[in-house]
């Protein structure tokens, strides 16, 4: 298979992860005789620096005329010194997913056998875990009408949905479901909030449509307790933009760190994969950050194409560095590998096909 495929490494310790995934990305197509052709863009703060422009018309167009997209983290803490600057790093993000429509965010988080025992939560509590959150991603109070009085005395962001925006990507979710364990979880806060009551509204209306599917209801609160108190109750999550970037953080936990934790970002077209970790700036340069996320992404848009096999390698090249204790020091505190160590090991393994060395 021939793909084009668009490179954001952005801030941080962006680059250094994208590197690893390009790594295996190479790897696989070595080992398949597939043809993956990168184009590489700017976003986020160094595109800000370079152009002044977070999201650059040719990165737009890198990214709109590609078959998908691979990025990596955005975010540098000298926008957070001065909470007026009207232009972000984020937004490059922000924008990129609203021109591509990329509406559904999906972030699976399952738990690790050799890592249960170095979770900060009870092995029986996170053994086991097996569940994807789709998370909607161009609407809510992230993409409402947003004010700044002038006297800086006044400040309002909207939250608004409407049911064209939940019914597609509800639709999405409960196809999830069918294919998993047939339940589905809608988190909101409909005792507060008008917008909950519509998506309680809609998906109700649409669960209609798939009728071996279990569907229940969580305020956010309570699904942010759940998630750490019992995480194997979940299967397919279906949340708003704003609750699903907080509880995907808090569900990182369970896997052991936040460093493992992929997503797919579909839309209409060009699919967006990333870490959903940030930029993590204070490792920025220093080849210890976990490439794994990344990596992981990478398997995600390989899946995305059915190339199911390939995904499969990469997914048990990365489980099996986690086996050999080959990690970095946020799983691995005594004898942590470096960055590129861990994609050098994954390069290895996907491309040995006796797993010879390895599993001596
Ligand atoms: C994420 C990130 C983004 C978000 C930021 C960088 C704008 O935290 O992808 O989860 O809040 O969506
Ligand atoms: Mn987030």
């Amino acid at each position: 298979m021939k793909l084009t495929i668009a490179l954001l490494p952005g801030d941080g310790i962006g680059p250094e992860v994208i590197h690893q995934a390009v790594k295996i990305l190479d790897a696989i197509s070595e080992k398949y005789n597939h043809t993956f052709e990168y184009k590489k863009a700017d976003v986020g703060a160094i595109a800000i620096d370079k152009t002044g422009n977070p999201l650059p018309d040719e990165t737009l167009e890198i990214c709109s005329s590609a078959d998908a997209i691979l990025f990596g983290a955005i975010g540098d803490p000298k926008y957070d010194k001065d909470h007026n600057a009207t232009i972000r790093p984020e937004q490059g993000l922000l924008r990129l997913r609203k021109e591509l429509d990329l509406y559904a965010n999906i972030r699976p988080v399952i738990s690790y056998d050799y890592l249960i025992h170095k979770s900060n939560l009870k092995k029986e509590i996170v053994e086991g875990t097996d569940f994807i959150i789709y998370r909607e991603l161009t609407g809510g109070i992230y993409f409402g009408e947003k004010k700044f009085s002038e006297d800086g005395k006044e400040a309002i962001d909207t939250c608004k949905y409407t049911a064209s925006e939940i019914d597609r990507i509800a639709h999405l979710a409960f196809k999830a479901a069918k294919s998993r364990r047939k339940k589905l979880t809608l988190i909101d806060k409909a005792n507060v909030l008008v917008t909950s009551r519509l998506w309680r509204k809609r998906v109700k209306e649409i669960s209609k449509s798939y009728p071996g599917v279990q569907l229940n209801f969580l305020y956010a609160n309570t699904a942010a307790m759940q998630l750490i108190l019992k995480p194997t109750q979940f299967d397919v999550i279906l949340t708003e933009n704003m609750f699903g970037d907080i509880l995907s953080d808090a569900a990182s936990v369970i896997s052991g760190s936040i460093g493992l934790l992929a997503s797919a970002s579909i839309g209409k077209k060009t699919a967006l994969f990333e870490p959903i970790h940030g930029s993590y700036p204070k490792a920025k340069g220093k080849n210890f950050a976990n490439p794994l996320a990344a990596v992981l992404s990478a398997a995600m848009l390989l899946e995305h194409f059915q190339l199911i096999d390939e995904a499969e390698d990469i997914k048990n090249a990365v489980e099996k560095s986690i086996e050999l204790n080959i990690t970095t020091p946020d799983l691995n505190s005594t004898n942590h590998f470096s960055t590129t160590n861990v994609g050098n090991f994954l390069r290895d393994f996907i491309l040995d096909d006796e797993n010879t060395f390895y599993n001596k």
